[in-house]
């Protein structure tokens, strides 16, 4: 066959497939067509999984004169030179998706700019343009479209079933309604409203209305020109799959693999395996520094430096993470969490069911037995000090087995005793008052708004884990050397596979050699890990490693083989607690805001409200 050009019908619909490959990606370009207008007020009707839609809204509108030019193919108002193309502050910048569009249905554009006395009216047939008329009608524009592939029957047979291609337009109304929240959006499907999604504010308040999700906390990170807003819900809210991760670059909906692991790497050590956290995050830059024609439907973005973008929406997550603000809320707010229980607030102490500090061990955490630190907790010397008021040279316990390792002991004194004096510790956990132990596992609390059941392991292992990862980071980790070095069995490769990552394994303060071609002897392992809990651990890491081998990063694996040196050194469900002995547990989690979940991801407490359990005991209707 000799080469020839292609007939406009047949370029047409090339281009229709890329752009409009389904309803949802011509309903996404109509509406984006919406908001560039400026319009504040966006109804959309759409039938049949999408193939038929009104979409109206009261922006600027289109002139009589140009009406037949927004259909025409390579035709914009958005931008002018190639140099516009890394300024675009629109959706739109190509000038195709009308003409695309127009190519496949059956399509009706009705506008009125402002300063119109009557409106305009086109219609294409398949792409056949017919003639302009004046109309009567609103200002702004509203696009009609009826039949749509209706003469290409291979796409039409290409389509899911109604329910199927409705659930995306839905999905890409939200991400338009998250992504502009100034906009008023009334959306019907086969003549009933399904979503009103009045105009709001703030972010914040838009992805309340359209992820429903009564409690959303902010956090913000900023990398050079990059900015980033995380919008997300506590790890108490989790889903199986990662659809309800939003991802907006310069206000745009897109799918990018990477920055959704970022966001999953922001909730690390916050989402048990296989959930996935529910999140919107807006992420902003320099336009230079950002390709936004890359694909069809602008689905895609290449960014200059995507490491940069990784980083951004890792820490905005990560702010929140660290503050855990959910915490706040579950324990009651303007409750025990807002105002410490102390002799200052001893009004509200008396008014209220909460044991003031009148309480014995409350602000007296003296009564503690001796050697507890050793036994069960690692380093609660330090906490105690503060409660205490306790002059700065905190003490640590050398322990009959441990003799700290050359020059780091007195940084280390020097760091702990610095991060006391900074750290702005906010009594939250500590102040609920102490009913008992429950199964041997949980502690059983009271706040003013109802009872907590805090999980002993949960709660110290996240301690220790936030411990020793502070201690890691400041280069400052405290080793016990052992005199009699435990050593442990495993097999072959395991010690062979222990052995290659000694020099990481030194890093966090576990230094291991090998005795025998199957026996791993440890000379030195952090002072926060019991020395009764090494075998397990050592093994549980050697297995670790032969399966996963070098594959994670070292940050990942930092943090999971922290959290299981903090699982092995936590104290165990089963094992009985003392009442000072759980008083103290709950000092300590108040260092740490997310200790309201394990390294793990398993939370750490089940609240009971009294208002429930009135609601239960028939009391309240
Ligand atoms: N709802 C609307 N209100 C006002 N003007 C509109 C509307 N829809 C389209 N237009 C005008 O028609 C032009 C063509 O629209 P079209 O969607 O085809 O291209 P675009 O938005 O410029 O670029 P892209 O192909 O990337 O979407 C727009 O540039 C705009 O001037
Ligand atoms: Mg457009």
């Amino acid at each position: 066959m000799s080469i020839q050009i292609l007939e406009n019908a047949v370029i047409d619909q090339i281009a229709a497939g890329e752009v409009v490959e389904r309803p949802a990606h011509m309903i996404k370009e109509l509406v984006e067509n919406a908001i560039d207008a400026k319009a504040t007020e966006i109804s959309v009707h759409f039938e049949q999984g999408g193939r038929n839609v009104i979409v109206k809204d009261n922006g600027v509108g289109i002139d009589r004169a140009e009406l037949k030019l927004a259909i025409a193919r390579h035709a914009t108002s958005k931008i002018q030179n190639t140099d516009d193309l890394w300024q675009i502050a629109t959706y739109g910048f190509r000038g195709e998706a009308l003409a695309s569009i127009a190519a496949v249905c059956r399509l009706k554009m009705i506008s009125r700019p402002l300063n119109a006395e009557m409106g305009a009216q086109v219609e294409v047939e398949f792409g056949r343009l017919g003639d302009v008329i004046s109309v009567g009608c609103d200002f702004g524009t509203t696009i009609e479209i009826r039949d749509l592939f209706q003469n290409i029957p291979a796409r039409l047979k290409f389509l899911k079933s109604d329910t199927a291609e409705a659930s995306q337009v839905k999905n890409l109304l939200k991400a338009l309604a998250l992504a502009n929240p100034g906009v008023t959006l009334r959306i019907f499907y086969e003549n009933e409203m399904v979503y009103f999604w009045s105009a709001q504010e703030s972010a914040v308040a838009r992805t309340q209305d359209v992820l429903g999700e009564a409690e959303l906390f902010q956090g913000e990170a900023q990398i050079e020109q990059m900015k980033a807003t995380a919008v997300v819900a506590s790890p108490n809210r989790t889903v199986g799959h990662s659809r309800q991760i939003w991802l907006f670059v310069q206000g745009r909906y897109v799918q990018d693999r990477g920055l959704q692991a970022a966001v999953v790497e922001g909730f690390r050590n916050f989402l048990m395996h296989g959930e996935y956290p529910v999140a919107a995050i807006y992420l902003q830059c320099d336009p230079e520094d950002l390709d936004v024609n890359v694909s069809p439907t602008k689905s895609q973005v290449k960014f200059r430096d995507s490491s940069n973008a990784f980083r951004v929406v890792q820490r905005a997550v990560r702010d929140v993470m660290e503050r855990s603000p959910w915490v706040k809320g579950i324990v009651g707010a303007g409750g025990p969490s807002a105002v410490p229980m102390t002799s200052a607030t001893s009004e509200m102490a008396s008014a209220s069911p909460m044991p003031s500090a009148s309480q014995p061990g409350v602000g007296s955490l003296k009564a503690r037995p001796p050697n507890y630190a050793e036994l069960i907790m690692g380093d609660l010397s330090a906490p105690l000090a503060k409660a205490n008021a306790a002059p700065l040279q905190t003490p640590i316990d050398a322990t009959d087995a441990a003799a700290v390792r050359g020059p780091q002991i007195n940084s280390q004194i020097n760091s702990q005793t610095n991060s006391q004096i900074n750290r702005q510790i906010n009594p939250l956990w500590s102040t609920l008052e102490v009913l008992g132990q429950a199964n041997l596992t949980y502690i059983v609390t009271q706040s003013r708004e109802g009872i907590l059941y805090i999980d002993q392991h949960a709660a110290h292992e996240r301690v220790m884990f936030e411990k020793l990862i502070a201690s890691i980071r400041s280069g400052q980790i405290e080793v016990q050397n052992f005199l009699m070095p435990p050593v442990v069995e495993v097999s072959e490769d395991a010690a062979a596979a222990l052995m290659a990552a000694k020099g990481e394994l030194a890093e966090w303060g576990l230094y291991i050699d090998l005795l025998g071609p199957s026996q791993v002897v440890v000379n030195g392992a952090p002072a926060l890990a019991k020395s009764e809990a090494l075998p397990a651990l050592i093994e549980k890491l050697a297995n670790d490693y032969v399966s996963q081998g070098g594959s994670h990063s070292l940050e990942n694996r930092l943090a999971d083989r922290v959290a299981t040196l903090a699982c092995h050194s936590a104290i165990r469900a089963g094992q009985s607690l003392g009442h000072e002995e759980m008083k103290a547990l709950l000092e300590q989690m108040d260092e740490f805001p997310q200790s309201s979940f394990c390294p793990h991801g398993r939370p750490v407490y089940v609240q009971q409200t009294f208002r429930g359990l009135e609601r239960d005991f028939g009391r309240i209707v």
